[in-house]
């Protein structure tokens, strides 16, 4: 494994609107170690984020190496077992509407397709996620947790801090891919990782150096014109 500098974005160019375009999620890395010091950094300024009364509730771990290899075995071991996943919390509402159960199901297929296979075919999408739960290979992941008592709120700052450090990881040259599928492992991902029993496991971020020759990490689901989502008045 290289440890080659990781790329900066310098160009004045590359403003921050593009930055925050470009980001969209990646699904496959390079065997190639994510430097402590760029995480810290990214870490560092993505802890700018706004937070009621400054109350900067996220907190997390971040896992590589021998402990990554030993969790991805764990989550793998209780999936092939069959367990069923457990998340602390509920990451949509019990039914969608048309137009979001449509997206939903779009942005599944497409990243299916573009690792090769029918949407509809049901090995592969268990396969997939599977895939999640060795963090599609990343070298490095993040687990973001909360305390107990959490609030709408907390996760909605909580979700400020994660969009800013995707999008600093974007802007040293890394990808990253937010993962709920992993947070349905929660006891796991607490046992293995020395969290305490009653923190809540918000989700995970795969990180590392993107794998740009990968079909899958081209895949961008279509987003809403802007009609869709403002009204002016
Ligand atoms: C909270 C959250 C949880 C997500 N969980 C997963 C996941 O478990 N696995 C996965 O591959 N993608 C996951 N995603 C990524 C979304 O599918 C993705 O953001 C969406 O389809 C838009 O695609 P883009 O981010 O590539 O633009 C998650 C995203 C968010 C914000």
């Amino acid at each position: 494994m290289s440890e080659a500098p990781v790329t900066a974005h310098t160009d004045p160019v590359y403003d921050g609107l593009s930055l925050i375009a470009s980001r969209h999620c990646k699904r496959a890395f390079l065997d190639r170690p994510v430097p402590r010091d760029v995480l810290a950094e990214v870490l560092l300024a993505a802890g700018q984020a706004p937070s009621s009364r400054n109350i900067q509730p996220w907190r997390v771990t971040v896992v590589t190496g021998t402990t990554l290899d030993a969790l991805t075995r764990t989550l793998r071991e209780a999936f092939d077992r069959g367990e069923s996943p457990r998340p602390d919390y509920a990451n949509r509402p019990p039914t969608l509407d048309d137009t979001a159960a449509e997206r939903a199901r779009t942005a599944l297929s497409g990243v299916l397709r573009a690792k090769g296979h029918a949407p509809d075919d049901t090995t592969a999408g268990r396969a997939h996620l599977r895939d999640n739960l060795r963090f599609y290979g990343a070298p490095a992941a993040l687990v973001c947790h909360l305390p107990a008592d959490a609030v709408p709120a907390t996760f909605l700052e909580t979700g400020l801090f994660l969009q800013n450090t995707m999008l600093g990881l974007v802007a040293r040259g890394l990808g990253s891919c937010p993962q709920f599928s992993v947070a349905g492992y929660a006891d796991a991902l607490r046992r293995k990782l020395d969290i305490d029993a009653d923190r809540i496991i918000v989700c995970t971020l795969a990180v590392g150096h993107p794998d740009e020759t990968a079909p899958v990490n081209r895949f961008v689901p279509r987003r809403a014109g802007l009609e869709e989502y403002v009204r002016w008045s």
